[in-house]
């Protein structure tokens, strides 16, 4: 798919809770590939995805109406989590992942965030490269969730990247029914 046809069919919202399932399914299916070579099942259950929704938001990318994409952001005062960033298998490599990252600085920003924090295993060779590519850098170390077994041991890498702040009130804010 050709970067413009992407571009007019594609749409990026905060999704809600009636989008838990969808959100659910399209982690599953998007890490399953990436890890499932040192993570055992499922990279996160409903209930997970519920949890989170009241700590945070999801934005949830669509074509036409069908869920292709998520990621999840977190406004923790001046700094922003983003986690769980996930394109189905089947669109990846055609703009949908950059575009969620866009898409969650740009919220984040609006809300005054002046960093975006992520975390990545270190066990992902394909993935430092992406997030540099989009300003990151690393920033530290911290260990993986204890309560997630693993086929290998393994730890986060910690990446940072300056959000400039527009004090506008972002396209996404609108559309959120709850800002
Ligand atoms: C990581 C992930 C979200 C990236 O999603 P994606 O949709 O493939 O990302 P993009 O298409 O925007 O970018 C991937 C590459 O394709 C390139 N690309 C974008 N549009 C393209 C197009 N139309 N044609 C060809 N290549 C294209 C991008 O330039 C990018 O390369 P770059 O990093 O050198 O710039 C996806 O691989 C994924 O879901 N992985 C599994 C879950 C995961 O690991 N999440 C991150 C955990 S920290």
């Amino acid at each position: 798919m050709t970067e413009s046809k992407l571009t007019k069919s594609l749409q990026v919202r905060v999704a809600d809770a009636a989008d838990a399932q969808k959100i659910t399914f399209i982690i599953n299916l998007s890490f399953y590939p990436a890890e499932g070579f040192f993570v055992e099942g499922d990279r996160i259950k409903l209930k997970e995805v519920v949890d989170s929704l009241n700590t945070g938001k999801f934005l949830l990318a669509e074509d036409e109406g069908t869920p292709i994409g998520c990621v999840y952001v977190e406004p923790r005062g001046e700094r922003a989590y983003l986690g769980l960033l996930s394109v189905d298998p089947s669109r990846q490599q055609s703009g949908v992942g950059s575009r969620l990252m866009d898409a969650a600085e740009e919220y984040c920003s609006s809300l005054a965030c002046r960093f975006m924090d992520i975390k990545m295993v270190n066990l992902r060779e394909d993935l430092p490269g992406f997030y540099q590519r989009r300003g990151y850098v690393v920033t530290g170390t911290s260990p993986f969730p204890e309560h997630i077994e693993t086929k290998v041991p393994c730890y986060f890498i910690d990446m940072s990247k300056p959000l400039g702040f527009t004090g506008e009130k972002s396209e996404l804010r609108k559309s959120a029914s709850d800002q």
